[in-house]
């Protein structure tokens, strides 16, 4: 092949016949590929480094220099034609391809789906998470406790005599045996006892969670339900103290001009204790003694029972180690399951506990 007097035409695989004949095969075999994959296939056979055409373009470096450029011609028209029959049907077939694909994974957007609905929080959630916001705002801090809890902290610590009836196996569930330490919580107020315990004033928490009494479940009681503690506890606070934080959360909640009363009342862990009222945040009262505009949120009393609340008794104080003669506390405590109910209009109690997603839905978007 290298011998000085070399004639290319003898070189066989430059000879016009044969670079035609590899032109014709790769033509041939690119009109015949039907998808992309066939016609890489097809590209690498010739047009990739083994195909005729390369290996013919190899024998143009061992030409005489005289005969390179009609070789290299030749070879270099065939290959550009073999290129461009390339190039003109991947256009082809990946048109192809872009047409299958849209007819092939277009979506119906009017099809009926079978998506499931999306859940929603329990309007509990949100309540409890609103009035804890309310006191974020102003600094406190949400604290827990367990659910399944000493009696010590449930009763003793928070003044509760042994004989109270709260006691009774009639209201409080006992874990294990009836003369069992443990009980299921009656009350978020051992969450106070726990803090108090721990931490040194100032302190200023508030407590939402579960409690557990021996009730029936029907339209105004359910054996487990939801309350929220707030307790302060600092130098100087006095019942003024706890009147405006009541207010400020009514507020907050309900709307300017909604503020609270005191009751005189008796809890064993305050003293003085009082419970809680909320004026109507629907009729403002004027549904009093006004038969022509009865109002449903307050039954027309003017006024709505919200919780307990009162300045925590010394004992507790001394009982969690606390020097009452330097730091005072408030506490107050409510139900949430009935903020819940009078605030949103619920009116059995049961479609708060069964958990039917219509019900928790209508309250999902609620703050
Ligand atoms: N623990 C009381 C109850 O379950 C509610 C309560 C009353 C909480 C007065 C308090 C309070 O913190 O000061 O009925």
């Amino acid at each position: 092949m290298s011998t000085s007097n070399f004639d290319p035409v003898e070189v066989a695989a430059l000879q016009p016949e044969a670079l035609e004949a590899a032109t014709t095969a790769a033509l041939d075999a690119f009109r015949a590929a039907s998808d992309l994959d066939e016609l890489k296939a097809a590209r690498i056979a010739h047009l990739g480094d083994r195909a005729a055409l390369s290996l013919a373009n190899r024998e143009i470096g061992a030409l005489p220099p005289a005969a390179k450029a009609a070789a290299g011609k030749r070879v270099g028209a065939a290959k550009g034609a073999v290129q461009r029959a390339h190039d003109a049907r991947l256009v082809e077939l990946e048109a192809a391809r872009d047409a299958r694909v849209l007819v092939e994974e277009a979506v119906d957007v009017t099809l009926p789906t079978g998506r499931q609905r999306v859940g929603a929080r329990h309007p509990l959630t949100s309540v409890m998470e609103l009035i804890s916001d309310v006191f974020l705002t102003m600094g406190w801090e949400v604290a827990e406790g367990p659910e399944a809890e000493s009696s010590w902290y449930n009763f003793d610590a928070l003044n509760t005599p042994t004989e109270h009836p709260s006691r009774e196996l009639t209201d409080t569930f006992y874990v294990g045996s009836p003369d069992s330490t443990v009980v299921l919580r009656t009350q978020t107020s051992p969450v106070q006892i726990r803090t108090m315990l721990e931490r040194t004033p100032p302190i200023y928490i508030v407590c939402p969670g579960k409690v557990f009494r021996t009730d029936e479940l029907d339209a105004t009681h359910t054996p487990v339900f939801h309350q929220l503690e707030g307790l302060a506890v600092d130098e100087g606070l006095t019942m003024a103290h706890l009147k405006g934080t009541l207010d400020h959360m009514a507020t907050s909640m309900f709307g300017p001009g909604i503020l609270t009363r005191l009751r005189p009342h008796y809890f064993p862990f305050t003293e003085p204790s009082a419970e809680m009222d909320l004026i109507c945040f629907i009729c403002r009262g004027e549904s009093v003694g006004n038969p022509d505009r009865p109002c449903r949120a307050c039954g027309s009393e003017g006024w709505i029972e919200w919780g307990g609340c009162g300045m925590v008794d010394p004992r507790v104080l001394i009982a969690c180690g606390i020097d009452p003669e330097r730091y005072s506390g408030f506490a107050f405590g409510m139900g949430i399951e009935r903020t819940l109910m009078f605030r949103n209009g619920v009116s059995d109690m049961r479609d708060i506990v069964e958990g039917d997603v219509r019900f928790t839905a209508a309250f999902g978007i609620d703050a």
